[in-house]
């Protein structure tokens, strides 16, 4: 078996982008790196968990309490060479940077090791993403050293048109290749 280019830890909430992050777990398999998946609750309404066993060949962590090992979220951190969270909610920004962990991903956010690369890929409608609170915890992320990605400006699924796409999958997997 040939070597892993590298280990990721990729984590997607509930967002009609979730389609598109596929896109970008099947190229960094099919790249040679090691990719483990996080679902937060709504994310699993927008894809299933059968679509990323299948592309990573591992199983899908959704519920820091499911009956597997003891402190998997712990271990997942020191696994990991780089996180991201791909599509990243308006919700999940807001809680993070409150510094709530109450789910798998605010869970392994909160025991993250800095020095490591935590990349955040935003995904939403426009109003959403000028929203004061997003705006603000988007900046508090930055501070603590996550790299906050851009987004796309255009067609969005509701109808809009404007800022808060997520990024085209080649882009995001160009960002992970530069951060690690
Ligand atoms: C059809 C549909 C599409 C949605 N798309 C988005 C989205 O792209 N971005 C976003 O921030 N919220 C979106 N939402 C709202 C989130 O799913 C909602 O805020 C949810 O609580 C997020 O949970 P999570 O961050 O734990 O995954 C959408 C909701 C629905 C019903």
């Amino acid at each position: 078996m040939s070597k892993s280019k590298g280990k990721i830890l990729f984590q997607l909430t509930g967002s009609i982008a979730c389609y598109k992050a596929c896109n970008v777990v099947s190229k960094l398999v099919q790249e040679g790196f090691d990719v483990k998946t996080v679902c937060s609750a709504n994310a699993l309404k927008f894809i299933g968990k059968s679509t990323l066993e299948g592309l990573t060949h591992n199983a899908v962590y959704v519920d820091t309490f499911e009956d597997r090992s003891a402190l998997e979220h712990i271990a997942l951190t020191k696994w990991l060479d780089l996180a991201i969270i791909c599509p990243a909610t308006a919700n999940i920004i807001n809680k993070l940077a409150a510094g709530i962990g109450d789910d798998y991903i605010s869970t392994v956010f909160l025991a993250f090791d800095f020095s490591k690369p935590y990349l955040v890929a935003p995904a939403m409608n426009q109003n959403m993403w000028a929203h004061p609170a997003t705006r603000r915890s988007a900046g508090i992320l930055a501070g603590w050293g996550v790299k906050m990605l851009g987004t796309g400006t255009g067609y969005q699924a509701c109808g809009d048109k404007g800022a808060g796409r997520l990024l085209e999958p080649d882009a995001i997997y160009k960002e992970i290749i530069k951060h690690l």
